[in-house]
Formats: structure tokens, sequence, C-alpha cells
């Protein structure tokens, strides 16, 4: 009798679980909005887009995206203990410095200083357009704290489902492999690109134990980061690079398969372009590249306040082009063939396949 409730009651749990992070998101954006305003008054700080019209949308889209995660969970594609995969010691240790940050951040913010980094921090040899506080980030991407702080900051933002967006990948990224039966499972190679953290690594792991997993990022700190969560699981570490998207260093059509999370929304347009056909020569002929990254206006004309505000006040300067980028055309251009796109919630997904 055990079995039949045992599908109800572990996706009451999820939702209960997901439920809880979401509750947990609001609380920590409202209070610190309050906050806010009692400190430091807003001056020219954008208005609330969020009518009540919108706020139901947004419900809605969150409702469907934690369907899809369970569904794909019960159907196999990864195992449902990934669906409660959170890093909780991180939280307990960091959450703290994450209100003692915030001082920082609004001062930052208030004053329209988007380039500053700690006087400790080199800067040498990274790309302009990547010299930036993006979310108004202490130390951008490039200091311990800001990799200690990042997932937090992220699923405060995204009501605790940005490990739901990010799985999303995942059933594309398994249909993209099959037809290698063959292939013995750790010789085949998945590229993470822009791990960060290694959130999506830790993912892709927990539906691919023994592939062989690599991940680029230009942050040595959060790639230390991302080390540290990465050894956490059994089996093979991934082998984790510090490089520019733009120049992979690897050979051409070696990877089965490329991923990209959250990245190019972050890139200047031309940036973006090469960052594809980066992408398109190291994967192999018939391979596939999934890419998830925020929603565009093309396809959610209803959220374009959210869009049009999220550039300013999260500092994102590359995000107002990306939300009417032509993203296919651009996988087209670097030669991609059969593309795909889908939306959950908050972002949007490509899925692209190399011609065999
Ligand atoms: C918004 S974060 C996304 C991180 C991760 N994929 C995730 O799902 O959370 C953007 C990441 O892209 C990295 N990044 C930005 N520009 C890059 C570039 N040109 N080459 C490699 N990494 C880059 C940053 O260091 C950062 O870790």
């Amino acid at each position: 009798m055990a079995a039949p409730l045992a599908a109800p009651l572990t996706k009451l749990a999820y939702q209960t679980f997901q439920q809880g992070k979401s509750y947990f998101g609001l609380a920590h954006k409202t209070l610190s909005s309050q906050l806010l305003t009692l400190l430091d008054p807003p001056r020219d700080r954008p208005a609330n887009r969020l009518t009540p019209e919108l706020l139901l949308k947004i419900q809605q889209r969150l409702n469907q995206l934690l369907e899809t995660d369970w569904r794909d969970a019960e159907q196999g594609v990864y195992p449902e203990s990934l669906l409660f995969d959170n890093p909780w010691e991180d939280f307990f240790r960091y959450y703290p410095a994450l209100w003692l940050d915030m001082p920082q951040i609004w001062g930052r913010a208030n004053q329209k200083r988007y380039q500053e980094f700690s006087t400790q921090i080199k800067t040498e040899g990274y790309p302009s357009y990547y010299l930036q506080n993006f979310h108004h980030q202490t130390d951008g991407y490039l200091s311990d704290m800001s990799a200690n702080l990042y997932d937090l900051q992220v699923e405060i933002l995204f009501n605790g489902t940005a490990d739901a967006m990010r799985r999303r990948i995942l059933a594309p990224l398994k249909r993209g492999l099959e037809g290698l039966e063959q292939t013995p499972p750790h010789q085949i190679r998945v590229l993470d690109v822009a791990c960060g953290t290694g959130r999506t690594l830790r993912l892709v792991r927990g539906m691919l134990p023994e592939a062989s997993l690599f991940g680029i990022d230009l942050s040595p700190a959060y790639l230390r980061k991302a080390n540290q969560l990465l050894s956490q699981n059994p089996g093979d570490l991934p082998q984790l690079l510090q490089a520019n998207a733009e120049e992979l260093p690897y050979l051409d059509n070696y990877f089965h398969a490329v991923t990209c999370v959250f990245l190019f929304h972050e890139l200047p347009p031309a940036v973006r372009q090469r960052v594809i056909e980066q992408a398109f020569r190291v994967t192999q002929p018939g391979g596939v590249f999934v890419i998830a990254d925020s929603i565009q206006i093309s396809d959610s004309p209803e959220l374009t306040p959210i869009m049009e505000g999220f550039s300013e006040t999260f500092h994102e300067p590359y995000y107002r082009h990306y939300t009417t980028d032509d993203m296919v055309a651009r996988l087209e251009q670097a030669g991609f063939v059969g593309i795909t796109s889908e939306v959950h919630f908050m972002s949007k997904y490509w899925v692209a396949r190399k011609p065999a």
C-alpha cells in the first residue's frame, strides 16, 4: 500500500519545500525594501511595476514551472532527489553576510557606481564588459564573498526557483544525447559554459552520474566555489577551467553536448555571437547546444514592464538589448540547425543541433 502513496507524498513534500523557499524570498525582499525606504528614502528609484494582474500571471507561471519540474522527475528524466537539492550549509552560513553586505549595495546603487572593485581585487586581463557590479554585487564576480552570496541572491530574486529553471535544460540535454547508447557513459563529454558556482553542473551530474563533465568561467572565485560544491558529489569531479567563453580552450568537435545557463543577457551583442560560434566549434557534429536565459519581450510581452525595470534595478547593462535579440538568427549564423525554444516562468531555452 505504501507505493501508490509515495508519489503524491513526494509531490506534496516538493510543493511544500518550494512554497517555503518562495515565501522566504518574498519576505526577504519585502523586509529589505522597507528597510531601504526607511534608511535611505527613494530619490529617483524606479517605481514598482508589479500590478496585481502581473503578480497573478507570475504566480501562474511559477506554478506551471514547478508542475513541469515535478513531472520531469516523476517521468525519470532525473532523480526525484534532485528536486530537494539545496545548499543548506551555505544558507545558514552566509545569509547574515547577505544582510551585512546590503548597505554597500544600496550605496552603490543609489550613487550609480557600477564598476567598483576593492583594491585587492585584480581586474587586469578581464574584458571591460565583464568589469561590472552585475546585480550591484560587491566586487562583481571577482571575490570569494561574491561567490558565497551569489546562489542565495539568485534564489531570493527568483523566489526559490533558480534550480527549477536550471533543471529545464536537463530534458533537452538528455534527448540531445539520445543515440549515444553505444558510447560508454564515462566517454560522454558535456561542457557547461559560464558554470559560475557549479549549480548547473551539479544538476547535470545528478542526471548523468558517469559522464565526463567540464566547466569554464572567467571568475576564479566562482570556480573555487564550484569546486567546493561539486567535490561533495560522489564520482568524478568535473574539470573546471578559468577561461573566456569567447575563446574556449578545447579542440574542435570535442563535446557531445554544451550547456550555457544565465550568461547571454550579461554579454554585449557581438560577444553573444562569438560565444555561440565557439559553442558550435567545440560541439561534435550531431551534438546539442542547450541555452537557458531570461525571457524575452517577443514571447512574454505582458512581462515587458518587469523586463524594462530589471536592467536598471539590478544593474544589467546588456539586458535591454538581449530582451529583443534574435538568438535563433545568431544560432543559425553560427551553423546550428533544428533550433527550438521554450519558455518556463522567467526563463527561456534554446536547443540547437550541430549538423551531423
Ligand atoms: C549570471 S552568472 C550565471 C552562472 C551560472 N551559469 C548559473 O547558472 O548560476 C554569469 C556567469 O558568467 C560568467 N561569465 C561572464 N562573462 C563570461 C565570459 N566571457 N566567459 C566566461 N564566463 C563568463 C560570470 O563569471 C558568471 O559566473
